[in-house]
């Protein structure tokens, strides 16, 4: 079989050529260089990761194909004791010890095992980070993930299954994360606040508290980091203040949240305009990142080679960070809503509804405005 050798980061790997023209999910053995910014994201968080840690860490990659992940986590990441590598495919494995001696890791770096990936996290706990990355839902393998993390551990968790979490799906959506998704402009934040919801509902039944760091949305893929803490009063506490409903009014934009345990008493009619309110959830309503962090990553960005587009991701992001709403505005439905003759240009909008751009749209943009003031000011901007 012929093979071809990829240059990612700082690790050279070789897989079989037909595997990078044609991916599916049928492919045991793959590589997706799609999934580049996925792991230079990764390394950049880890990098800020470890100086949390006065020893190095231990690394669980029960999902690890070509092992690119693993073998890019032990060259880029300082201070890394040693990674455990998985994959349910001995095919898989195969390629994955080749990549391994291909990059000189020094065997006492690495341990391979090949079993469900579950059985493998709870065979080998505990360990400070743990990456996700099936393809499709993670949700098979996120009560392992909880079980193995250590006491402020990190997992990166990442879902290619974004139909069903963004709307298109929405039984898909219900039965697999136990929430109901949204079509409207934020449809993809929505997603990972469900995403957030699922992974958090599975640690707090252990009464693992958690953090969020990082997350975002792109191309074909969610992703989220989280921290797991300890405390059940501290869980009583997330589930108070951080799970709840989106109540969305199709007719004017008007967005607001609910808590879970008010959901209750949720208006059922826009308090603007007086149309039937659409909901979504439950979900996280919690931040999205730590903003510390993503200016951390984005200070570790020169040390580790990266995709362009990682770069555009992580710079929006650490804006965004700063201004943490459920939700954002975009452009063109803000004109529809409004049935504008024209609109405003972007910049000029972010000016008068004091915006921050958001990665989730090149279009939207996020304010701590009243939804009656955005309206107010982008009808004025309209009318000079
Ligand atoms: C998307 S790939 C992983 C890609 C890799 N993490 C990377 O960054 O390139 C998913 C892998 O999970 C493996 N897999 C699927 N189900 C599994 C299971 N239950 N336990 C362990 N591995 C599994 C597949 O063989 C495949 O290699
Ligand atoms: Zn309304």
């Amino acid at each position: 079989m012929s093979l071809t050798r990829i240059k990612e980061g700082a690790a050279v790997i070789e897989v079989p050529q037909k595997v990078v023209e044609h991916i599916t999910e049928r492919n045991e053995v793959f590589y997706n260089p799609a999934m580049a910014v996925n792991r230079d994201l990764t390394v950049l968080l880890l990098r800020v990761f470890v100086r949390e840690k006065d020893r190095p860490i231990k690394v669980a990659e029960p999902l690890a194909a070509s092992a690119i992940r693993s073998i890019r986590i032990l060259k880029e990441v300082p201070s890394v004791e040693k990674v455990f590598i998985n994959d349910l495919s001995s095919e898989a494995l195969k390629y994955a010890r080749r990549n391994l001696e291909l990059n000189e890791i020094p065997p006492e770096k690495v341990e391979v095992w090949n079993e469900d990936a579950s059985v493998f996290l709870l065979k080998t706990k505990y360990y400070d980070y743990v990456d996700l990355d099936p393809f499709g839902s993670p949700v098979d393998f996120l009560d392992a993930t909880a079980k193995a993390l250590a006491h402020r551990g990190v997992a990166g968790i990442t879902a290619t299954d974004t139909a069903p979490l963004s709307g298109t799906y929405p039984k898909t959506c219900l039965r697999r994360y136990g929430a109901k998704p949204i079509d409207n402009e934020f449809y993809h934040e929505v997603g990972v606040r469900i995403l957030i919801k699922k992974v958090a509902e599975v640690f707090f039944q252990y009464d693992l508290p958690i953090e969020v760091l990082f997350s975002y949305a792109y191309l074909h893929h969610f992703r989220v980091f989280v921290k797991r803490y300890r405390g059940a009063r501290r869980v009583d506490e997330l589930v108070k203040n951080k799970f709840g409903y989106l109540l969305y009014c199709h007719r004017c934009l008007y967005r607001s949240t609910v808590p879970l345990v008010r959901w209750n008493g949720a208006p059922r009619e826009c308090p603007v305009c007086g149309h039937r309110l659409d909901w979504a959830g439950p979900l996280w309503v919690g931040e999205l990142w730590n903003p510390d962090y993503a200016e951390e990553m984005l200070k570790e960005l020169p040390s580790v080679e990266h995709q362009p587009e990682t770069k555009k991701l992580l710079k929006a992001v650490v804006k965004e960070s700063k201004l943490q709403t459920v939700g954002f505005y975009e452009t063109s439905a803000l004109g529809k809503a409004l049935k504008l003759p024209f609109l405003p240009p972007k910049k000029v909008l972010l000016r008068e509804l004091e915006g921050v751009e958001t990665h989730f749209s090149p279009e939207g943009f996020r304010t701590n405005l009243p939804h009656e003031e955005v309206l107010k000011r982008v009808r004025n901007l309209v009318r000079e």
